[in-house]
């Protein structure tokens, strides 16, 4: 496991960064600012604003209390200078992009990623006349073939959906910056409990906070986090963009990045353990965890992550009748789309997340129809054990 430098332990951050230093109130929680606009007592506070003498809200769009607190906090669990929200995790992406690409910008992403942040990247992303290459993900030599002078930014996730591949952020660094280009990283499934991104040298760092930042299934939100110029550049775009998250999701937010620390190491020993047993099942064909020796990438993930994270993707040895009944069997895991909350989640891609693509686009993304992805909540892991085992018998 990557070892940590001295510094507060992830629970103690995760309860009180971003909170106690710097309170709206004396209160222990940060209220929920539930307000469109902010009232100026005279024209003289209005014009001390506008000549950046002041700092204060202005309008709803480009700031609020509630929000400012959970941004803090994530800014301070990941290492970054600020942090900004968004209304999910896909408008993270998108305003990142438009924020930092020029026209014509060239930007290299990874095969593996979430299907509609290559759709945005495919569809609209080349109006502006952006080009993209496309690398297998977790090869720093691919990585170093496909950067060109023109290439402003590397993307990909890490670990990655669903195959978990797990990106050697420092090398990824080494190269890009080498060629000035910036390492963006989505870091929804590692959080920075199991991987602070920003101390490896990523330039930003972007999350799902729907997932275990939020961590509860009862939010939709995004984040981004980095530098203070690049935020700076982010904060700008979404005050235009307009894909502003609102007070009440901010403090949900909050509240749900207080047990981050607890939270993730549950969802570690549990998934842990169930990809050992699924592995030793005789009626699994496959499973990629990056805790597993016989993942690709064991030994990066062992050297840089903390922890392995909650996702598990495994191949049952059945059709996708068999898989299908595999799935309504299990009674524990709900079957639904999403991850990282804290009841566990199931899904095929096959009848799922890629039920529109043929058997034979499927197949050429590496996807078989007994594919299934397994998000595992925190739930006791002998239940969840017995779940499985109970389903596969079915
Ligand atoms: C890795 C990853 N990034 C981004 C997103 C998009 O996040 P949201 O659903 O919050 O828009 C998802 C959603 O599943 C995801 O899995």
């Amino acid at each position: 496991m990557a070892k940590r430098p001295e510094q507060p332990g992830d629970s103690t951050r995760a309860v009180h960064a971003g909170q106690r230093g710097a309170p709206e109130s004396d209160a222990i929680t940060t209220p929920i600012y539930q307000t469109a606009t902010y009232w100026f007592r005279d024209s003289a506070e209005l014009k001390a604003f506008q000549e950046g003498k002041l700092e204060r809200d202005e309008y709803g769009r480009y700031g609020n209390p509630t929000w400012r607190a959970a941004e803090r906090k994530l800014a301070e669990l990941e290492n970054g200078d600020e942090a900004v929200l968004f209304a999910s995790g896909m408008c993270a992406a998108t305003t990142a992009f438009l924020a930092l690409l020029p026209r014509g910008g060239h930007m290299v992403v990874t095969s593996e990623c979430y299907r509609r942040t290559r759709q945005f990247i495919d569809e609209y992303l080349v109006k502006m006349d952006i080009e993209t290459t496309v690398i297998e993900p977790a090869d720093p030599k691919k990585l170093a073939d496909a950067l060109r002078d023109d290439t402003v930014l590397f993307f990909t996730e890490s670990p990655t959906n669903p195959y978990l591949r797990v990106i050697d952020v420092a090398e990824a660094a080494r190269v890009c910056h080498a060629r000035g280009a910036k390492v963006v990283l989505d870091s929804t499934f590692a959080t920075p409990v199991n991987h602070r991104a920003l101390d490896d040298g990523a330039d930003l760092v972007l999350h799902s906070a729907t997932k275990y930042l939020g961590g509860h299934n009862d939010l939709m939100a995004g984040a981004a986090v980095g530098p203070k110029e690049i935020i700076g550049e982010l904060r700008k775009a979404v005050g235009i963009l307009g894909g502003v998250t609102d007070a009440n999701t901010a403090y949900l937010l909050l509240r749900g990045m207080k047990t981050l620390g607890v939270r993730m190491a549950r969802h570690n020993e549990n998934a842990l353990a169930i990809a050992r047993w699924l592995e030793a099942h005789p009626r699994i064909r496959r499973v990629w965890y990056p805790g597993l020796e016989s993942h690709p990438d064991h030994d990066v993930a062992s050297r840089t992550l903390a922890g392995f994270g909650g996702v598990v993707t495994f191949e049952l040895d059945a059709d996708l009748d068999g898989t299908t009944r595999f799935i309504d069997a299990c009674q524990i895991p709900y079957l639904a789309p999403s991850l990282g909350g804290v009841e566990s989640l199931i899904e095929m891609p096959a009848i799922m997340s890629f039920w529109d693509r043929t058997p034979e686009e499927r197949t050429a993304l590496g996807m078989t129809d007994s594919l299934v992805r397994f998000s595992v909540g925190i739930e006791d892991t002998a239940d969840l054990i017995a779940d499985l085992d109970q389903a596969l018998r079915a």
